[in-house]
């Protein structure tokens, strides 16, 4: 696949590693977590695969965002801007947003209304679509003013729900669930919005699916007829250094769904590390990222 140019925001995940390790304690430890990686620091990360149910001859590519939570200081509007042009230039098939779509922390520097960061937003561009889901933060902080903004921009939400999608003549099913933990009711225990069964039942023919979901918890509960689930909201855990547990990670199976492409019993998720914060405003060894998935063979 032909790879993105380089640029000022564009640096590979390994040098990113390797610099953040150099880094690691002490006061430029702490400078490199809350003004740089967050801050400055966006990766492409690559993923090449053909999971079980996607035709090997059936190219696709999907430019994944997630966790925008935008607001600064780590996610002003220029800097959402500028992600924006980044994505359109990786010219994806297809563009999605696994949800989170305000900084909701008690350190914002710089307040970035609804229709703001919409309209930038609305800029993604790809031959199929840009689609988005709502997150945790989208339901918890907010609420109708994130959704309305969403649709205002003509972004579609899935919310519980499935489109049938072709490309050169190959179809296939993109599907998003509600929030799995959408109220708050106490300490630990929330309802959801979710629909998993609901959604897959809108697939109504064989064609490969594509299921978007904000927290990968309910991969546990994905069928097979999903080849794959693609899953933001931990955002890698925003703290990860190689080698120590990392107790921030929000699901219930902790170190399991944190970060990456993740199979289990042949079934395939990817797990974005995302690009805003929560909690507060800091990330290491987890730098903001776009995810760029392609199937089938290119
Ligand atoms: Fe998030």
């Amino acid at each position: 696949m032909e790879q993105p140019p380089p640029s000022r925001l564009i640096t590979r995940r390994r040098l990113i590693t390797a610099g953040g390790g150099l880094l690691v304690g002490g006061t430029a430890g702490l400078s490199y977590a809350a003004y740089i990686e967050p801050a400055v620091r966006l990766v492409v990360t690559d993923y090449h695969l053909t999971p079980p149910g996607w035709p090997d001859d059936f190219p696709l590519t999907i430019a994944v965002v997630s966790d925008v939570h935008a607001g600064g200081p780590n996610m002003p509007l220029a800097r959402i801007e500028a992600m924006v042009d980044l994505v359109n230039s990786l010219n994806a098939d297809l563009i999605v947003h696994l949800g989170d779509h305000e900084a909701t922390h008690p350190f914002i520097t710089e307040h970035v209304p609804p229709d703001a960061w919409a309209g930038a937003l609305k800029r993604l561009a790809a031959p199929l679509g840009f689609y988005s889901i709502l997150g945790n933060h989208d339901w918890w902080f907010n609420r109708d003013a994130v959704r309305a903004a969403v649709l205002r921009a003509g972004i579609p939400i899935l919310e519980n729900d499935a489109l049938h999608l072709e490309k050169d003549g190959r179809k296939f099913w993109l599907g998003g669930i509600g929030d799995q933990i959408a109220y708050y009711i106490a300490p630990y225990t929330f309802r959801g919005v979710d629909d998993l069964p609901g959604t897959i039942a809108k697939m109504t023919t064989d064609d490969p699916a594509i299921l978007l979901i904000h927290e990968p918890d309910i991969f546990v509960r994905v069928p097979t007829r999903i080849s794959l689930t693609l899953a933001g909201h931990t955002h890698g855990g925003q703290i990860n250094i190689k080698g120590l547990p990392n107790p921030f990670v929000p699901s219930q199976y902790g170190d399991r769904f944190r970060y990456g492409h993740i199979v289990e019993e042949g079934r395939h998720m990817i797990v974005s590390g995302g690009l805003g914060t929560s909690k507060v405003p800091v990330r290491f060894g987890v730098p903001p990222e776009i995810v760029m998935v392609t199937l089938g063979r290119h």
